[in-house]
């Protein structure tokens, strides 16, 4: 069956919602898409906040939060990019705000603020209240704002539809060729539907799933990162991965940066408040990467907590019950709930969690895909949110930041796609457009192989975990490279018992796999050719930045054997690289 739609949007998170809220009100008939509900998208696990320079209780300016994401991106960060970002940072909460997002209230009521990680008042000079948020559920929140509006406007949803690949006119969309729609999967029923659609924007959220500890959702698989990648565009900067550091131990679920932004401290098994010793400025709100460091070299140094000494403690008892039970209810109840431990009066047991891909789908500062090291635009193609890399978070990025960055750029996506698809005719799709696909989906219910599926996931998670996690080296990377090849070739033998039509997740699953494989093999590619350290990429055998050799940008483009790796330089505008110390 063939839908035609002006727009095209894959993934009802806040990026593909603020996008389809702009589409909405200039007329564009548009779409989206999602392989969930809406309001089950990933946008809704964001937690502390959303920053922008308001200067509700202190002084802050736009400017502040521009430098601060790029030294917090360790100057891997485009800065025209971070420019765009700070400003409208500003802007876009407000329009939240007016939409009825309920924030927390200062008292004279203005949106509260809160301070987090890496965030500071005149270019370092110490922690500045930046974070608008909802309690412990800012993402939440948005979510269901941005949602509410959408159904206001009219946007056509069509949930539960998996879209298993993009569509393009005029070659494929790495060889000059335009977007053209998509072919998604009904997973009531495992129908096949193609969408014709004049543009496409894809916002499908990150990939922590190649992880075994990780914060991410089940459904975050890359799918989108990876449909464009095997149709020509290269995915960016993929060696960047962020671990968040207070995840719940042995499990990843997110325990918010808020907790340290109201003045919650992190201690290790003897008590002491050791990030004092790794960032004497900003202590327990250093960014992500170098606590989450420091974490991993407490507990190698046999200073961490519990009977193997493999966590460490985040201790909000000092807050007091009042500001627990109003600022940070839902992770105090996930401690509850997952850990049995009381954070009124006990200590959490923590440790750095898979979180958030810097890496993604290159793009410009107006959401288009780009596809190659000279920046050329893919027409037709967008993407905004965890899954584009545009680039904002450069090496590392700073808490809050995920959900500026998915609300400005998915914004500017939405105008972007609006203006774009004015007065432009629908593409011409052949009859057989998802001949291909459907093609390969027979494949992988047919399959006599007898590999299984959950075995093939699981050595994945434990193979990205145990050699691509925080610290990397050569030989932990090469025996990851060969792993990720070996389970490449066992996943062509995955054999699914459901060979039927009806919510058939096994085969959906099998599915994500194969984006997850494309994920870690761009991961390792890209860790081992960058021999330096920086931001969220710390390789203990090249422990320093490497301004002369590294300051660019990787590109992986997949080819018929390993990702072949290109380079693109760093737009620097006002900060000149120096060294990062906090
Ligand atoms: O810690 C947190 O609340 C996460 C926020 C973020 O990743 O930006």
């Amino acid at each position: 069956m063939q839908i035609d739609h002006d727009a095209i949007i894959v993934g009802a998170g806040g990026a593909g919602l603020w996008a389809a809220l702009e589409l909405a009100k200039a007329g564009v008939n548009a779409a989206v898409l999602t392989k969930l509900y809406p309001t089950r998208s990933h946008t809704g696990a964001a937690q502390g906040g959303v920053c922008a320079a308001l200067g509700n209780q202190e002084e802050d300016h736009w400017e502040w939060h521009m430098y601060d994401t790029i030294k917090g991106g360790d100057y891997l960060v485009d800065q025209d990019a971070a420019e765009v970002l700070a400003r409208e940072a500003i802007e876009t909460v407000i329009e939240l705000e007016h939409m009825g997002l309920p924030f927390n209230r200062t008292p004279d009521g203005r949106i509260d603020q809160r301070r987090f990680g890496g965030h500071t008042r005149n270019f370092g000079e110490g922690p500045v209240k930046r974070a608008c948020f909802a309690a412990d559920r800012t993402g939440h929140m948005i979510l269901q704002t941005l949602y509410q509006q959408c159904i206001k406007l009219g946007v056509k949803f069509y949930d539960e539809y998996h879209v298993i690949d993009l569509l393009s006119e005029g070659g494929d969309l790495g060889e000059g060729g335009r977007a053209a729609g998509v072919v998604a999967y009904r997973i009531a029923d495992g129908e096949i539907h193609t969408f014709r659609s004049k543009a496409v924007m894809i916002a499908t959220g990150g990939f922590g799933r190649m992880f075994r500890i990780t914060s991410n959702a089940w459904s975050l698989t890359g799918d989108g990162v990876a449909l464009a990648y095997r149709h020509g565009i290269p995915m960016q900067d993929m060696e960047f991965y962020q671990f968040h550091p207070t995840g719940i131990a042995g499990i990843g679920i997110l325990l918010s940066e808020a907790a340290r932004g109201e003045g919650g401290i992190l201690l290790n098994g003897k008590n002491e408040q050791f990030m004092k010793r790794y960032a004497p400025s900003m202590v327990d709100l250093a960014p992500r990467d170098i606590v989450s460091r420091a974490i991993y070299l407490e507990i190698k140094a046999g200073l961490g907590a519990g009977p193997a000494k493999d966590y460490v403690y985040l201790d909000v008892r000092h807050l007091g019950r009042a500001v627990i039970e109003e600022k940070l209810p839902d992770i105090t109840d996930f401690a509850r709930v997952y850990l049995g431990v009381e954070p009124i009066t006990e200590l959490v047991p923590i440790q750095p969690t898979a979180h958030y891909a810097m890496g993604g789908i290159p793009t410009d500062i107006n959401s288009r895909v780009l596809r190659d090291e000279k920046s050329t635009v893919v027409p037709g193609l967008y993407a905004a949110g965890e899954c584009a890399c545009v680039s904002v978070h450069g090496a590392n990025r700073l808490g809050t930041n995920s959900l500026v960055d998915l609300l400005v750029f998915g914004r500017r996506a939405g105008r972007q796609m609006a203006a774009d698809v004015t007065g432009i005719a629908m593409p011409d799709l052949p009859d057989d457009a998802e001949a291909g696909v459907r093609a390969e989906i027979e494949a992988i219910r047919n399959s006599k192989g007898g590999e299984s599926f959950a075995k093939v996931r699981t050595e994945l998670a434990d193979v990205m975990m145990d050699n691509v996690g925080v610290y990397r080296e050569e030989s932990l990377l090469l025996a990851a490279q060969a792993k990720v090849r070996e389970l490449r070739e066992r996943y062509a033998r995955i054999t699914v018992a459901d060979k039927g039509m009806v919510f058939n997740t096994e085969l959906l699953e099998t599915r994500e796999l194969g984006y997850l494989l494309d994920c870690a093999e761009t991961t390792v590619e890209a860790a081992l050719a960058r021999k330096e350290s920086r931001g969220g990429h710390a390789r203990e055998d090249f422990p320093d930045r490497d301004d002369v050799n590294f300051l660019t940008h990787s590109l992986a483009f997949r080819t018929g054997d390993l990702p072949a790796l290109r380079y693109k330089p760093v737009t620097i505008t006002k900060f000149q690289p120096k060294p990062r110390t906090y």
